[in-house]
């Protein structure tokens, strides 16, 4: 499999103001120039994007929103669509993380058409899934993750859609600081690539970007990203501190240049 440079996302959630946004983009950004073999991505809330993409300007760094709604416009009081997205600078919008199916009854079938509306407005979705404890506990992951793969890729055709980038994120490894081993992620992420193999074929599959999530942090993120099928991060937490996201940054790019 073509070796990727590692793809590494800040997933800042509820968190920051636009003062300490332009102070964290800055210090990533100052960082960034020593780390040009990743693809860095900061996620912060809609009300800094435009700021954000400000200061990010013509550096290497990327921009993506944490959501959006599938319509283009309309009356949908406090939603956000993918052309305002695209307008703020966004590249990449976060879709299906596990907070909002879990305390904003997304499905599957909505996933679907946020996808197809990112993709519609060329906003490249980083899809979210992964099984909560229980499920896991019943032996059910595999399962799980291919029913919202195949919910959230229905009618969704290879060609419009790369790169495929989603994010396995265990639920009861976000914000827990319970990381799953790097054998259960790569377990995961190899079926992961086995059904969009399925789906795609081969040569999409190989080109995918999957990604880990779930108390990523400097201390595990060499041992994961030299799993074969793990190419990046989502990273929550150690995403809010611009030193523990560069150093997760820099012991990616160190495992990627050890892959084989
Ligand atoms: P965490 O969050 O790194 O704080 O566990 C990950 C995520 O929810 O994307």
């Amino acid at each position: 499999m073509a070796k990727k440079p590692p793809f590494i996302a800040g997933n800042w959630k509820m968190h920051k103001t636009i003062p300490e946004t332009i102070d964290l983009t800055t210090a990533i950004i100052k960082a960034s120039k020593d780390l040009a073999e990743a693809e860095i991505v900061l996620a912060p809330p809609f009300t800094a994007l435009s700021e954000a993409s400000r200061i990010i300007g013509g550096s290497a760094v990327r921009l993506a929103a944490q959501n959006l709604h599938w319509e283009d416009k309309g009356a949908f009081t406090g939603e956000v669509s993918a052309p305002m997205l695209k307008d703020a600078g966004c590249r990449y919008v976060i879709i299906g993380h596990s907070e909002r199916r879990q305390y904003f009854e997304e499905t599957d079938a909505g996933v679907n058409r946020k996808i197809k509306a990112a993709l519609q407005s060329s906003v490249f979705p980083i899809v979210c899934i992964g099984e909560s404890l229980a499920e896991r506990e019943n032996r059910e992951t595999m399962v799980v993750v291919s029913r919202q793969l195949e919910g959230g890729l229905q009618g969704i055709a290879g060609g419009g859609f790369e790169p495929i980038i989603v994010a396995y994120e265990p639920v009861w490894a976000i914000g827990t600081g319970k990381t799953a081993t790097p054998a259960q992620a790569e377990e995961v992420h190899a079926h992961i690539r086995q059904e969009l193999a399925r789906r795609y074929g081969n040569e999409p599959a190989e080109c995918a970007i999957i990604l880990y999530g779930g108390s990523v942090k400097p201390a595990n993120a060499f041992a994961l990203l030299s799993e074969r099928n793990i190419d990046g991060f989502l990273v929550g937490g150690a995403s809010l501190e611009a030193e523990s996201f560069i150093q997760i940054v820099r012991e990616a790019i160190r495992a990627y240049k050890e892959k084989k």
